[in-house]
Order: structure tokens, then C-alpha cells, then sequence
């Protein structure tokens, strides 16, 4: 009896604040933020502008996170070499900072809406120098205000998935073709010197969500590049999804990465005729998984989406600009997952999120000192060597080469 009588005691309180939460129904940034998670929408400069309009009130209220959707896209930023327009860039960071969110910077290296550097690198030197040039002016302009940098945009090959995209892929990449394979590398390399520790590098594909031959081959070259001490913190996962999205494999996926100690964000995620449940499988996804840290949704509105009239709904208000509308039901659903997810885990993403991006540890030297791997190069060429950013001896460093003041794995 004394017992039931504690037991009625302690479920009271529980029925009414539960009650009371769902009266007052959380924000999805509030909720994001008990379970460390970073939760964003890609905008951009003009849609952010006006702080008082209906489309800005609705960002800042729901989101913690931006992106630029094409603001900080290589031909935008730099659309004649050598000169640079930060202005997309600045207005969004200024939206973020004056409202407490973070920003993703999107992206260094890609081979699409990269025009003019597409019509300037003719080998491999010019490629190596307007890659570096690119990645040190943007990166020293932005490091302060960026969190996650997409440094490399969807390198690996649809194909089979085993090999990089290629100058004779569909789309081809410009950039593999006139440096060789170890573009890559140096692009991280380059991003670590300019950024150091105040910015996370990624590499972002699409296609590579579940576990699959691209996500394998994504995998391998993650692993290759930490066995090589090439600098990598976290894999994006586009996250561009149809209804009936495959939940297990998509953990797996985020799952098999944190053995591997790389962080993964969901960075472009749209649902094509998506259902409330497919929006709760996908955040149950990244919730179970300690290294799950970003859910970022590619448009506030479906009009404001890249898809347009053609996904039927695929993310989270419906309308457009100003007169979004939320979908209460969605975000409902997706605060209420947060609200259920395993504390234990959150606290472990929260750690897990702290530790600082990483560094080559003491006397780190960078992949530009590496040969020319390129085969059958007729005129090698390589940058001179620079010194990739390294931390101090007497600091610590975990097994991938990370400054962090507590150990690894976690
Ligand atoms: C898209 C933008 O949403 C469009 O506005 C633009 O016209 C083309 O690019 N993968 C990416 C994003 O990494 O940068 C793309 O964004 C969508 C696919």
C-alpha cells in the first residue's frame, strides 16, 4: 500500500509536467538541444535579411543550425579567381550569430557550380594553387563563424561506388582530373592549416545514407585517409530520401563511422512524399547513435526546396518564404522523439561533440610533401611542401590524431 501510495506520488508530478510539455510544445531547436543536437535548415542571405519577417521568425524560432544553399558554392564566392565575394556568407553568418545558431559552411570542393575554377585549372599545379588559394581566403574569412566545413562535395563514383568521380564520371570532376586522386587530401590538408581547431572538415555525398557500396567506399577512404594522417572529422550524409527510408541501414551506417571515431551530420535532408513516420525513423537514426551530431533539413518550405512542386512534401513547412506554414504534426512527432531518445546517449554526443576538431597531433606534416601519385603525369608537379596545422607537444592527443582532454573511444 505505502508503496503504491510512492509509486502514485511520483507519477503525478510526471503526469502533469508531461501534460504541461505537450501544452507548451517545445521548439525542435529547444528539444535539439538537450540531446546535443544540431538541427538546421539550408537559407540563404535575402530569405534571412528582414529578422522581423514571418520566414526569419520561423528559422530562428524552430532552427539552431543554417547553411548557405548556394551562397558559399565556389563559383559564388570566388566567380573570378582571384576575387572574392563573401557578402551570401556574412549575411547568413550575422543571422546565425544574432541568433545563437551555428552555421555549416558548404563547400570547398565540388565539381559542379564551381565555373570559373572548372574553366581556370589546367593541370595539376593550377589545380593545386586554386585550390589552396580558394580554401585559404574563403577559410580564413569564415573560420571563425563556421562549425562544420564541407571541404570535399560528393567525390566518390556512382558506379560501382569503389572508386573516386573521376574526369570520365557522368558528372566528371575537373578537379580529380587535372590533380590526380590525392586532390583530396590535400584539400583536407589545406582546410586543417587555414582552419585548425575552430571548424569540423567533412566530406558530403549523396546516395551514401544506408549501408551500401558507395557507403562502403566512403568508409574505406575514411579509414585510408586517418591510417595517411589525413585530417577528417565527420562524413555528411546528404539525407536526400523518399518515403519508406530504410532506418536500420541508415543506423548502421551512422553506427559503423563512430567505431571509426568520425562524426556524421544529416546535412540536405529532404523526404520526397514524405510521412510523419519517415521523418521519426530518420531522427530515431541519428538519436541512437552517440556520434550522430547535425539534422539539417535542405529548405524551411517545400516551395523554398530545390525539388519544388515535385517532392510532395518534403520537409518540414509547407507554403513558402514568409507564409510558411509549420507542420505541426511532423515537428511534433520529431520533438517528441528527442524528448524520448536514451539519455545516455545524448550525453555521450554532447562529450562526443566537445572534443576539439582535429589536428595531425605534434609536428603534423602535410600530404603535399607526398610524391606525385598521379600516373603517368608527363610534367610532376607539386606545390612546396606546408606545414599542416599541428597542436603543441605537450598537448593531448587522441588515437586519431585529435586534441581532446578526454580519452577516446568514449
Ligand atoms: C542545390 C541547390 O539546392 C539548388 O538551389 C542549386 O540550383 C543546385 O544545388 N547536393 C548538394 C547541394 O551538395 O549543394 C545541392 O544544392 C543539392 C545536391
Amino acid at each position: 500500500m505505502f508503496r503504491h501510495l510512492q509509486l502514485a506520488a511520483l507519477a503525478l508530478p510526471l503526469l502533469v509536467s508531461s501534460a504541461r510539455a505537450q501544452a507548451t510544445a517545445a521548439s525542435l531547436r529547444e528539444a535539439a538541444a538537450a540531446v546535443g543536437l544540431n538541427i538546421g535548415i539550408a537559407t540563404s542571405s535575402n530569405e534571412v535579411r528582414d529578422a522581423a519577417s514571418g520566414y526569419a521568425t520561423a528559422a530562428k524560432s524552430q532552427f539552431n543550425m543554417v547553411v548557405c544553399e548556394n551562397e558559399m558554392k565556389f563559383e559564388s564566392v570566388e566567380r573570378t579567381i582571384g576575387q572574392f565575394n563573401y557578402s551570401g556568407g556574412d549575411g547568413v553568418s550575422d543571422f546565425a550569430a544574432a541568433n545563437q545558431m551555428k552555421m555549416r559552411g558548404h563547400n570547398f570542393i565540388w565539381h559542379s557550380q564551381s565555373t570559373s575554377a572548372q574553366n581556370a585549372v589546367k593541370d595539376r599545379a593550377s589545380g593545386l594553387t586554386i585550390m589552396r588559394n580558394h580554401i585559404e581566403a574563403v577559410g580564413a574569412h569564415f573560420k571563425d563563424k563556421i562549425y562544420e566545413w564541407d571541404v570535399l562535395n560528393e567525390i566518390t563514383d556512382d558506379g560501382n561506388g569503389n572508386k573516386l568521380r573521376t574526369g570520365s564520371s557522368r558528372p566528371p570532376s575537373f578537379w580529380q582530373a587535372n590533380i590526380g586522386d590525392d586532390f583530396a587530401d590535400s584539400a583536407l590538408a589545406m582546410s586543417r592549416r587555414v582552419i585548425g581547431t575552430s571548424g569540423h572538415l567533412y566530406y558530403n555525398d549523396y546516395g551514401a545514407d544506408g549501408v551500401n557500396g558507395k557507403s562502403t567506399a566512403i568508409f574505406n577512404l575514411a579509414k585510408k585517409w586517418q591510417a595517411n594522417k589525413v585530417p577528417i572529422d565527420g562524413i555528411g550524409l546528404q539525407s536526400h530520401l523518399g518515403t519508406g527510408l530504410n532506418k536500420q541501414s541508415i543506423s548502421d551506417n551512422i553506427k559503423r563511422f563512430g567505431e571509426i571515431g568520425l562524426r556524421i551530420s544529416m546535412t540536405e535532408i529532404d523526404i520526397t512524399n514524405s510521412k510523419t513516420q519517415d521523418w521519426v525513423n530518420l531522427m530515431d537514426a541519428c538519436l541512437e547513435n552517440f556520434n550522430c551530431v547535425s539534422f539539417v533539413v535542405w529548405g524551411l518550405a517545400d516551395g523554398n526546396s530545390w525539388l519544388r512542386g515535385n517532392c510532395g512534401g518534403c520537409v518540414l513547412f509547407s507554403g513558402s518564404g514568409n507564409s510558411a506554414q509549420p507542420k505541426t504534426e511532423i515537428i511534433q512527432a520529431l520533438i517528441d522523439a528527442m524528448k524520448k531518445a536514451d539519455p545516455a546517449i545524448a550525453a555521450r554526443r554532447k562529450a562526443f561533440a566537445a572534443i576539439l576538431p582535429g589536428s595531425l597531433g605534434p609536428n603534423g606534416v602535410g600530404v603535399l610533401q607526398r610524391p606525385n601519385l598521379r600516373r603517368g603525369a608527363k610534367n610532376p608537379s607539386v606545390l612546396a611542401p606546408m606545414p599542416v596545422f599541428s597542436i603543441g607537444p605537450g598537448d593531448l592527443v587522441d588515437p586519431l590524431g585529435r586534441a581532446t582532454g578526454i580519452s577516446f573511444p568514449l
